[in-house]
């Protein structure tokens, strides 16, 4: 073994670099030399610091002292993310105190003491030199002696995981699965656990399903907050929808028409929402979960919330819950997410809309009791469900949770029925993971839609809060939303941090994108008195914003009235912790979405991804693409950005290399409709320097050849490629060129698939804990084509080799066998 760091990560540097064992007495005595030069000239200060100034009060006192003779040892390399042990060896007087320190390069904390420390190699985007000195005091004489540790840039430290179809969670060689909160689990003292035959009731105490967006909240010790805490935290987590097959012991009864039973309603209804579940490290990552924390917590589409921005108090939420507009009850569909830089979770309301019953026509629509506006908006939100999904509203119940899902306007005024109902959901929702008895705040300021994620970009002091938002749907926009308050640091750690959110998410100015074809863009201001009408459509009439809160409700019509880019689904945002980029992925689109005549430049494919043995033809834009952004000057407030597109979804066995693989993706890295991305926190190497980033896919267009999967990929940056011209080619082999700007294209070395998912699941939510040795990741809906008496999947039971039972969606924790850092 040479220097160099090896696969453990670590460097034992007693036997690699001590040197002193095979050296001429002639040479030790020019060094003894030198060292008195040292002792006497400039180093004494810097010695004094580490070594105490007691030491070196006798120094130059008595000249016959011997001063030890120093090694620091040769220097080596080691890779980001490893941990490397200094080895001093002092000889050549009475042994005394030895000490090391840092001289130069990024600051590390160094643990241990003595002639051996060590510290872990930080994150770094290119070879990078890092100084350390050893000294030793003998006889009231010190010396030192340095040694220099090159840092290399982080690597994809692992094996990909070939593509697979199987009932398991499946990781690279050296890494570990846990599962740990499955859906049903009791999440509160005295729940009984969950039997999973259909038989379990109070959803309102446990574990939601269709586990999604997460993020972990460290407790220290003593069980209060520390961001820092890698042993102990609050792990939230959204559960946006169900597999109400599973949660009854015969399936749900009538669903799609009604009537439904009030207690299988009642489960479905509670299943939905977000959880907040303590977990703890009982040793070497070995995590569980506390079902009576008192931090625990459930939100349920039923939980009371509070409506905060230009909405709160306005007539379009005014309902026979809150006649003043300004409650609400619950959110729904918790989707993606996003994190506040006071630290509370931003959690997302995405496909709400099709929950309501307000058929747009026939004998039980309400059409005739809406105005022409009423009714532009509810069709372009897609507020037109027969029954409304799981049709909740059908129960012989008079409780609000069951008649608010009727958002038919059928009573004489507002607050006599449920027609705002809908208005009060497609929001960011805000809440204080650590304050279970505070209400979460949804923010109308972000505007409503089917919203994703919200992520934050990176908080400058003293400029605008920036929060990104995709619009999931085909077709639909990217929103930014800009503080009109400048960020100050002491807000990070508030005692109120919901009053932080006042201050920043309450009032500022709504953006949304327009992608140029030159890679240019615009933020356009989405604000009363400069959105123009938005132009009549089919049935729908020209319509005309009557105020902020209009806008704010309706930020689609305001999107298509300055003509916003329409997008191939926009799913979850992520900024790059170090540069400040913003990442998009666009999940997919269709050919009647995109078709071969309506692509652009930020949505440039069209073409066939044949699927399966049959090669059935898919069309449009079927696996997706990933776009970022740069603001001008990093700006957050920035009106203009440059673009690029970062990476093609493309199923590399059978896409043409040119026009569709334009990323050049092989069996490692080929992945299919991007969803989830998140990049690893800049609070270990991990995200540090060239940050990692994680991406999952919510695919049906390659699962011919593998379950949906996670990649852990090193991006690089806007600008890396270049302009493209690509042809695109549809159903009829008729083809057209399009122009677009594409990013470096990827190898083995810059994204790499790291697990895949059990059968029918999704991969969603990823979060690390703080120190990065912990991932975290959602599996949504296993087997969610199976029946209860038929299962199409049996995990998690099957992660351990047991294949019975109903699926679950789960958390699971993933783990490195040698405790580093997973990913890299
Ligand atoms: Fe809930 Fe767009 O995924
Ligand atoms: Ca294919
Ligand atoms: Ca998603």
């Amino acid at each position: 073994m040479g220097n160099e760091l090896d696969h453990r990560g670590y460097w034992d540097g007693d036997t690699d670099t001590n040197n002193m064992g095979s050296r001429s007495l002639e040479s030790m005595a020019a060094e003894r030399f030198s060292r008195r030069q040292t002792i006497m000239g400039s180093l004494q200060a810097s010695a004094a610091a580490f070594l105490g100034t007691t030491l070196l009060a006798a120094c130059g006192d008595d000249d016959d002292a011997t001063a030890p003779v120093v090694s620091a040892g040769d220097s080596a390399t080691a890779r980001a993310g490893q941990t490397v042990t200094l080895q001093g060896s002092a000889s050549g007087g009475t042994a005394g105190a030895t000490a090391w320190r840092q001289n130069s390069g990024p600051a590390v904390t160094l643990t241990g003491s003595g002639d051996s420390v060590s510290f872990l190699a930080p994150g770094v985007a290119e070879d990078t030199e890092l100084v350390f000195t050893y000294g030793a005091a003998a006889n009231g004489l010190t010396a030192t002696d340095s040694t220099t540790i090159t840092v290399t840039p982080a690597q994809l430290a692992f094996t990909a995981v070939p593509k697979n179809r199987d009932d398991v969670v499946t990781v690279p060689a050296g890494y570990g699965v846990t599962v740990l909160m499955r859906t049903g689990d009791p999440i509160a003292a005295g729940v009984p656990a969950y039997a999973n035959d259909g038989t379990d009731t109070n959803f309102a105490q446990r574990i939601g399903d269709h586990h999604d967006g997460l993020h972990y909240f460290g407790l220290n010790a003593a069980g209060t907050k520390d961001l820092t805490s890698s042993t102990r935290g609050l792990l939230v987590q959204n559960h946006e929808n169900i597999n109400n097959q599973y949660l009854h012991v015969n399936g749900s009864t009538n669903v799609s028409s009604g009537p439904r039973p009030v207690e299988e309603a009642r489960k479905e209804i509670e299943a939905h929402g977000v959880a907040v579940t303590e977990l703890r490290d009982t040793g070497n990552r070995a995590w569980t979960w506390v079902q009576d924390s008192g931090y625990n917590r459930r939100l349920t589409p039923m939980t009371p919330t509070v409506l905060m921005g230009p909405v709160r108090g306005t007539d379009y939420v005014k309902t026979v819950y809150s006649a003043a507009g300004t409650d609400g009850r619950g959110t729904i569909n918790n989707c993606a997410i996003g994190v506040s830089a006071w630290a509370t979770m931003l959690t997302c309301e995405e496909n709400w809309a099709g929950y309501f019953r307000r058929p747009n026509s026939g004998a039980t629509s309400d059409n005739a009791n809406r105005s022409a506006r009423e009714l532009t908006s509810l069709r372009r939100y897609g507020v037109t469900s027969s029954m409304g999904s799981y049709a909740w509203s059908t129960t012989p119940s008079n409780e609000p949770i069951f008649r608010k899902w009727d958002a038919r306007a059928t009573a004489g005024s507002a607050v006599e029925d449920y027609r705002n109902e809908p208005n009060q959901y497609g929001w960011v929702v805000e809440f204080d993971p650590y304050n279970p008895a505070a209400a979460p705040r949804k923010r109308t300021a972000l505007g409503r839609c089917g919203h994703e994620g919200a992520w934050l970009g990176l908080p400058v002091v003293g400029e605008p809060i920036a929060v990104y938002m995709g619009d999931d749907s085909r077709g639909e926009y990217l929103y930014k939303f800009v503080s009109a308050t400048n960020w100050a640091a002491g807000d990070a750690n508030a005692a109120d941090p919901l009053a932080i959110g006042d201050k920043y998410l309450d009032r500022g100015t709504l953006h949304v994108a327009r992608f140029n074809a030159d890679g240019s863009g615009t933020w356009v201001p989405l604000v009363y008195g400069q959105v123009p009408n938005r132009p009549a459509t089919g049935t729908d009439l020209e319509y005309v914003f009557a105020d902020q809160a209009d806008i704010c409700i309706n930020a689609r019509l305001a999107g298509d009235a300055v003509r916003a880019t329409p997008m191939d689904r926009p799913e979850w945002t992520g900024v790059n912790p170090v540069n400040g980029e913003i990442y998009l992925t666009l999940t997919n689109s269709n050919a009647t979405s995109r078709p071969l005549n309506g692509t652009d430049a930020a949505n440039p494919r069209h073409y066939n991804d044949p699927r399966g043995a049959t090669n059935s033809a898919q069309l449009g834009n079927p696996n997706g693409h990933i776009i970022r952004l740069r603001e001008e000057d990093g700006n957050s407030a920035a009106t203009t950005f440059t673009w690029d597109i970062y990476l093609f979804g493309a199923d590399n066995v059978d896409a043409d290399p040119t026009n569709v693989n334009i990323s050049g993706l092989v069996d490692e890295n080929s992945f299919s409709s991007p969803d989830g991305l998140y990049f690893s926190r800049p609070t270990n190497p991990a995200g540090q320097g060239k940050p990692l980033m994680w991406l999952q896919t919510d695919d049906g267009a390659m699962t011919d050849r593998t379950h949906n999967q996670m990649l852990a990929a090193f991006p690089g940056s806007v600008g890396d490629g270049g302009a493209r011209t690509i042809t695109n080619t549809g159903a009829n082999g008729a083809t057209a060129e399009q122009a677009t700007i594409v990013g470096a294209a990827a190898t083995s070395a810059t994204i790499k698939r790291f697990m895949t998912g059990p059968i029918e699941c999704e991969l969603t939510g990823v979060d690390t804990t703080p120190d990065g040795r912990t991932l975290f990741v959602g599996i949504q809906h296993p087997g969610e084509g199976g029946e209860p008496d038929a299962p199409t999947s049996h995990w998690p039971q099957s992660q351990s080799g047991n294949n019975t039972g109903r699926p679950r969606s789960a958390l699971v924790a993933i783990t490195k066998d040698d405790g580093g850092i997973v990913g890299i």
